[in-house]
């Protein structure tokens, strides 16, 4: 049966309702199409009482903390921003293996809003976990910073918080369906995926504030240069090797970054984004100009499986 985005929204806002009676809930979002879809839902279910929260964590893109709050606020949400930087460099100081950097940001980001959660007086938490984060962790392929309770993290006794996930049972593209059918504009229920945990998955090897600000120009710079293109992500990742490059007949040791772009539906699998030539190299040079550290760029090939999308 073709799935009806109107009659979803009708129940889950239903269920949202009796389950969270006349208590607050504190919907965290990223301003991805997911987590915000989930953030409307509440919205629409207890209104006001449905408080959204944007944690700035240092590892979004540039001006995204401002923009999706800004966003958020003028769709009516009760969207607040909070500067919460240090907790999560402070974790993942000298971590350089993968699933160790992602379990100790999941660890901070649930410490961190629960915390805030409950100086709000909220006692439900709602996230927009859907049906392919959960496949994906529970088979093994990597810890998705939003899988709990499905991979036995009781959240009630963990936490103290009943967690509530009304789009877990969908994928991407329905998700998307329902960001449209709740009014969310285009550029918000189109938007490219981006992960919950941020830059933290493009920096290979230890994450410091300087390696996230490497990535996050080389993304700006690679966002901008897809922008018309239909890529499902397209973003740059800092690897931890490093290479020998030259400048004025001198050898400099420097860094690399990948341009990363895939065309997907569901991100279950992924290949490559057949991007130009000519506009590679236009990436590769602004890449090289405005980040000076960086003497290799290169275009990953690889469809999913067998690579992931995200390096970590
Ligand atoms: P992979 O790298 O497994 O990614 O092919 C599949 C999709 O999931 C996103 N992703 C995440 N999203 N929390 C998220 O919210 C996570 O921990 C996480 N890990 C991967 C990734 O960007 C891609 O869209």
């Amino acid at each position: 049966m073709a799935f009806d985005p109107e009659s979803f929204i009708e129940r889950q806002v239903g269920l949202l309702r009796n389950e969270i009676g006349n208590e607050k809930a504190f919907a965290a979002t990223s301003g991805g199409v997911d987590s915000t879809v989930s953030a409307m839902l509440a919205h629409k279910a207890i209104g006001k009482r449905a408080l959204v929260a944007f944690l700035d964590d240092g590892l979004m893109r540039e001006g995204e903390p401002e923009d999706v709050v800004g966003k958020l606020k003028g769709m009516g949400l009760n969207a607040r921003l909070y500067r919460v930087q240090e907790p999560f460099f402070r974790a993942l100081k000298g971590l350089t293996d993968p699933e160790e950097k992602r379990k100790a940001f999941r660890r901070t980001f649930y410490d961190t809003l629960t915390g805030i959660a409950k100086e709000e007086g909220a006692k439900y938490f709602i996230q927009g976990t859907i049906a392919a984060d959960v496949v994906e962790t529970k088979g093994g392929v990597k810890t998705q910073h939003n899988v709990l309770d499905q991979i036995g993290i009781e959240t009630s006794k963990e936490y103290g918080f009943r967690f509530l996930e009304p789009l877990v049972e969908l994928y991407k593209p329905e998700v998307r369906k329902v960001g449209e059918k709740l009014g969310l504009p285009a550029d918000m229920y189109q938007r490219r995926a981006f992960p919950g945990p941020g830059l933290s998955l493009r920096v290979i090897g230890e994450v410091t504030p300087e390696r996230v600000a490497v990535v996050r120009k080389a993304t700006k710079i690679i966002e901008e240069g897809t922008s018309d293109l239909s890529s499902f992500q397209a973003f740059a990742v800092l690897l931890s090797d490093k290479a020998t490059g030259v400048e004025g007949g001198k050898r400099k040791f420097g860094e690399i970054i990948v341009i990363r772009a895939v065309d997907s539906k569901d991100a279950m699998t992924a290949k490559p984004t057949n991007i130009p030539w000519k506009r590679l190299e236009e990436i590769r040079d602004r890449i090289l100009a405005e980040q000076p550290s960086v003497v290799k760029v290169l275009y990953d090939l690889t469809p999913k499986p067998p690579s992931t999308i995200e390096y970590i």
